[in-house]
């Protein structure tokens, strides 16, 4: 970090002593105030509910601006890395710093490839859910799970257990996600091909049977590629910060990513893109494009409670940059599919039309996210909408462990430990039951 020129002042209107406060820059971004002996020295803590105010740690993995409305992974925009690089070239470089030469990928391609198999009891231990259960909820066990099946990768401390914890989540996260969706509707698990791309063999793994081998369409599998290169990381995001928190403690790497993945789940973040089709089925059930004007009116209402979902951001108050991808993206696969006339999409096509047009999102500076167009593309490829979010998981686990592997790589992390304002009773005495 380097200390700018500039300090901060701190004054107090009660003639408590002023505080000076050392500042950061970061290479691009806003500086930061650093606040650490605040409380040392003036016995106060600051009050930031939701982090709005707060850089938790410095990095150097993921950088987004979010008015200019750009996302850099070590410094490449995702518009680069969406074109001219595959996913396992971005985990590449989430996690090592660089992009891969080609003996490199090539070397990095063989071992995520050659760790897809899961333990075979792991069959044994999701055969104990519901079939019905949620996949979030399936992969937030399984996940949690494999510290109980890779003892040899668990020290969080040992960087060669961290660097085999992160080949093997990266490498066997497309198998769970399909294990749990072949689970769901009773077909036979299919084990992963090792000679087929990261995303191929995962599209395979979800839709071949026993009976039918699946010959991946290049189109679709550049696609789910595409999807996971944009979901990769997306810095101190909910889930992120999860996993940072989670792993300050010194809890192995897979219980930290199972606390990312229940972390994701919700629908203000990755569950978002499985609450954008939802609520897009729900109005075409309603009527379709017709409904939109009363749908947008109740998102207007601030009693009504309904959000537009797979609009706005907490960063981006622009256009998020992985929605024009995956917008691009969206429009290749209906094509492929003669997909350009399905309801679904057309609807979607209206309702963003509308929403940019109007003047309450306008305003707020509220644009279609990733998620908008991600749910379309994943239902025109066949995957079931609760499996959207798992997806979504499996791509950001590289980000998850890339951001772990950091912190503990940090000489200045410490567990985390947020503070409070306390507004509860003060001490009181416990009253016999018979006088409460
Ligand atoms: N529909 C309607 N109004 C909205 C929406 C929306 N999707 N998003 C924000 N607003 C309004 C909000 O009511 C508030 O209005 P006002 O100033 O009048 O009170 C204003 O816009 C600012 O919103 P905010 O709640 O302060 O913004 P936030 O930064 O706390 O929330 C968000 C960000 C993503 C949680 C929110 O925009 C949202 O719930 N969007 C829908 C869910 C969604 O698509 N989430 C996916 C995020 S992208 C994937 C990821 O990175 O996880």
């Amino acid at each position: 970090m380097t200390p700018s020129e500039v300090k901060a002042t701190l004054a107090f209107s009660d003639g408590s002593p002023t505080m000076e406060l050392p500042i950061y820059k970061g290479s691009i971004g806003p500086d930061v105030i650093d606040i650490r002996k605040l409380y040392a020295q003036t016995g106060k803590f600051t009050y930031d509910p939701g982090f709005l105010s707060t850089a938790s740690c410095n990095s150097t993995i993921t950088y987004i601006d979010g008015d200019k409305g750009e996302l850099l992974y070590r410094g490449y925009p995702i518009e680069q890395l969406a074109v001219s690089c595959d996913y396992l070239e971005t985990c590449y470089l989430l996690l090592h710093g660089e992009l891969p030469n080609a003996s490199q990928k090539a070397d990095f391609e063989h071992r995520v490839m050659h760790h897809t198999m899961v333990h075979e009891q792991m069959q044994h231990f999701l055969r104990g859910f519901r079939r019905d259960a949620h996949p979030m909820a399936v992969m937030t066990g399984l996940v949690g799970a494999m510290s109980a099946f890779y003892h040899d990768s668990t020290d969080i401390n040992n960087p060669e257990h961290r660097e085999i914890a992160a080949i093997r989540l990266i490498a066997k996260m497309p198998t769970l996600v399909a294990m749990a969706y072949k689970y769901t509707i009773g077909q036979p698990y299919i084990y992963p091909k090792n000679d087929l791309s990261y995303a191929g063999n995962f599209m395979r793994m979800m839709f071949a049977t026993p009976c039918e081998d699946y010959h991946p369409n290049e189109v679709l599998v550049r696609a789910m590629d595409r999807i996971f290169t944009l979901h990769a990381d997306h810095e101190q995001n909910a889930s992120t910060s999860t996993v940072r928190l989670c792993g300050s403690s010194g809890t192995n790497p897979f219980a930290a990513i199972a606390a990312g993945v229940a972390c994701l789940w919700g629908p203000a973040h990755g569950g978002a893109n499985e609450a954008c089709l939802n609520m897009l089925a729900d109005i075409q059930n309603q009527g379709g494009v017709a409904k939109i004007g009363e749908f947008i009116k109740q998102v207007k209402d601030k009693n009504s409670g309904v959000k537009l979902m797979g609009f706005g951001h907490r960063v981006y108050k622009n256009y998020d940059p992985r929605a024009k991808l995956m917008r691009e993206t969206c429009h290749e696969v209906l094509g492929e599919l003669g997909l350009q006339n399905d309801p679904m999409f057309k609807l979607a096509m209206e309702l963003e039309k509308i929403a940019l047009e109007d003047e309450y999102f306008v305003a707020r500076k509220l644009y279609p996210n990733v998620d908008f167009y991600s749910g379309i593309v994943q239902r025109a490829i066949g995957i079931p909408v609760p499996l959207f979010t798992a997806i979504f998981a499996l791509a950001r686990t590289v980000g998850w462990i890339a951001q772990l592997n950091e912190m503990i790589g940090d000489p200045e992390y410490k567990i985390g430990r947020p503070r409070q304002l306390f507004v509860g009773a003060v001490s009181r005495d416990v009253k016999p039951i018979g006088q409460r």
